[in-house]
């Protein structure tokens, strides 16, 4: 499974925070948005992973990111020149997917909690998987409709009368013929080529998985002042209570096998004296005395 990360978009609704710095390198709590999806994609495995944003955006991401070495990963950057929907994305990187799965992830998503995708990335073989988060304002995002048996009936994007109250969270899991799906894709009346589209012609060809996130798991979308700031504080709360990083791309390669003990020592010894760093020291400890 090869992965997206989708870091673009115009960054309006955070202006003017985003003059100088796109929507995703903004800060969650201590660290840039996009170290929390990029962590998500790490600890559910995925080590081949295509980075897209805009011409402007894009050398700053490389600045913070470089080739994925250091990480024990690969990065592929690519520019999206207009923000022409999300779905555009598997067009950038057609030739980056070539003939495998692909999951995307929104560089504004942050998940926390449990091992759902890592499971659904080892156990994923074809059609689409995507999921289901009760939320309360669900007009803000696409819409699951699910039967009575739990069977996705429809999806519509940020309907103004929902049909439930499950939003569809920005992290997709596709077999290869999103390639054929994404080229075949019109744009919609906002002119954008739109997930939700993609998310329904699997549907239409019955070959959609719609998995509800249990209760427990948190969703946080960050697009918004308030959720920027709501996104930290949750953050904030759990890395206090219990002395751990949330979105640590390296600890995440670490724990997945990607980077030997040796070399997060190196890593962290390269960073200036900081909490970050700090931590990365005590996880590199941790796992010395455990081993
Ligand atoms: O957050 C989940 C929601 O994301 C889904 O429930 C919706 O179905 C999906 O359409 C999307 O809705 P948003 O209103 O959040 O989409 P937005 O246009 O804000 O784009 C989401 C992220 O993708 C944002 O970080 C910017 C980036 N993006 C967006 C577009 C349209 C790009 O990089 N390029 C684009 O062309």
């Amino acid at each position: 499974m090869k992965g997206i990360l989708l870091a673009g978009g115009a960054g309006s609704r955070l202006y003017p925070l985003t003059l100088v710095a796109s929507k995703q390198l903004q800060p969650i709590y201590d660290k840039p948005m996009v170290y929390y999806p990029l962590t998500t994609l790490i600890e559910g495995g995925i080590r081949e992973i295509c980075l897209i944003s805009t011409p402007h955006d894009l050398p700053r991401y490389r600045q913070l990111l470089g080739d994925g070495s250091g990480l024990g990963v690969s990065f592929d950057y690519r520019e999206q020149s207009r923000p022409e929907g999300i779905a555009q994305a598997f067009r950038i990187a057609e030739s980056f997917i070539g003939s495998d799965p692909v999951t995307l992830i929104l560089g504004d998503n942050i998940f926390y909690g449990g091992d759902v995708f890592h499971q659904a990335f080892s156990q994923f073989c074809a059609g689409a998987m995507i999921f289901g988060y009760r939320v309360h304002d669900p007009e803000r995002y696409g819409v699951v409709e699910f039967d009575s048996a739990g069977q996705a009936l429809s999806i519509v994007e940020k309907p103004r009368e929902p049909r439930s109250n499950y939003a569809v969270p920005g992290l997709y899991l596709y077999d290869n013929s999103i390639v054929e799906i994404a080229r075949n894709l019109k744009p919609s009346p906002r002119g954008e080529l739109e997930i939700t589209d993609v998310n329904s012609e699997y549907l239409r060809r019955g070959q959609l998985r719609v998995q509800k996130l249990s209760r427990g798991f948190a969703w946080l979308d960050a697009g918004t002042s308030s959720s920027l700031h709501e996104a930290s504080a949750f953050v904030q709360t759990i890395e206090k209570r219990q002395g751990i990083k949330v979105g640590c791309p390296e600890e995440a390669a670490f724990r997945r096998g990607f980077l030997s003990l040796k070399t997060l020592d190196d890593l962290a010894a390269a960073m200036p004296r900081c909490e970050y760093r700090e931590y990365l020291v005590a996880v590199a400890e941790e796992a010395r005395r455990s081993s």
